[in-house]
């Protein structure tokens, strides 16, 4: 379970997190609301790249929050982020490589196991050839590979369309199963979210609309109001 407490996040006089409290209690979980309600800064949190004014991060009984990014990783915290992180003139092995060796080094789960656990069949093509699915592929891939306990995906079928984002939300699905972390999924397709995560929470304005089951979240008619932009 992860627990967050009366977080606080400001930048200036702008307070994207404001006095959170949330608990998750399933191993998929979305996240939801419009732009700049502070779903990536929430995350940023959980990870440790912004630092809270106040309040406190437990993922499965740690103190995630007294962590520095670092020890977040060897923990078993991983990231994939809304604009991609991938060095173009490295193969998609190679770059799996240089998360498993950020991570602590753990080989419980081998680069080519994380290659195959995600679908990636030519991990020896350079970043800068592949595809934008398969390049995708190499960022979850690069969250599976090790001993990972906490996956956080920023948008990760964004500009993925069709038959690979079916493919994708198949994976996102399956990856507790396969990888043995929990995920926390920000998307804006309500779609997605609802075939990938059995909870899901809806922030506006950095504090808490609506946390639950994913159905009972998007019923929620402040979801619909404030999300939405309709009124239920
Ligand atoms: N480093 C920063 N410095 C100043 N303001 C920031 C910083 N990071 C985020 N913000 C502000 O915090 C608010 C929340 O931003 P955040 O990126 O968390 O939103 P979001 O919900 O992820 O939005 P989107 O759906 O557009 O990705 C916005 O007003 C944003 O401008
Ligand atoms: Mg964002």
């Amino acid at each position: 379970m992860i627990s967050i407490t009366d977080l606080t996040i400001s930048f200036g006089s702008i307070r994207p997190i404001d006095e959170l409290t949330l608990s998750i209690d399933s191993p998929t979980h979305g996240i939801i609301g419009p732009n700049g309600a502070g779903k990536t800064t929430l995350l940023n949190a959980l990870s440790g790249f912004v630092t809270p004014d106040g309040g406190s991060i437990f993922a499965f009984g740690d103190d995630l929050g007294s962590l520095t990014p670092r020890h977040r990783a060897r923990w078993g915290l991983r990231r994939t982020f809304q604009t991609e992180q991938l060095a173009e003139d490295l193969t998609a092995y190679d770059n799996v490589a240089i998360a498993l060796d950020h991570c602590g080094g753990d080989e419980s789960r081998s680069v080519a196991e994380a290659c195959s656990i995600v679908g990636l069949n030519q991990p020896d093509r350079f970043v800068g050839e592949l595809t934008t699915i398969d390049r995708r592929l190499t960022e979850i891939a690069r969250a599976v590979v090790g001993a990972p306990r906490l996956i956080l995906m920023d948008e990760p079928a964004a500009g993925v369309s069709g038959a690979e984002r079916s493919r994708l939300v198949e994976l996102l699905t399956d990856l507790p199963d396969h990888s043995g972390a929990w995920l926390i999924v920000i998307d804006h397709d309500v779609e997605l979210i609802s075939s990938v995560c059995e909870t899901t929470t809806a922030l506006d304005f950095g504090t808490l609309v609506a946390n639950g089951p994913t159905s009972a979240t998007l019923a929620d008619p402040r979801v619909a109001e404030t999300y939405l932009g309709t009124s239920a």
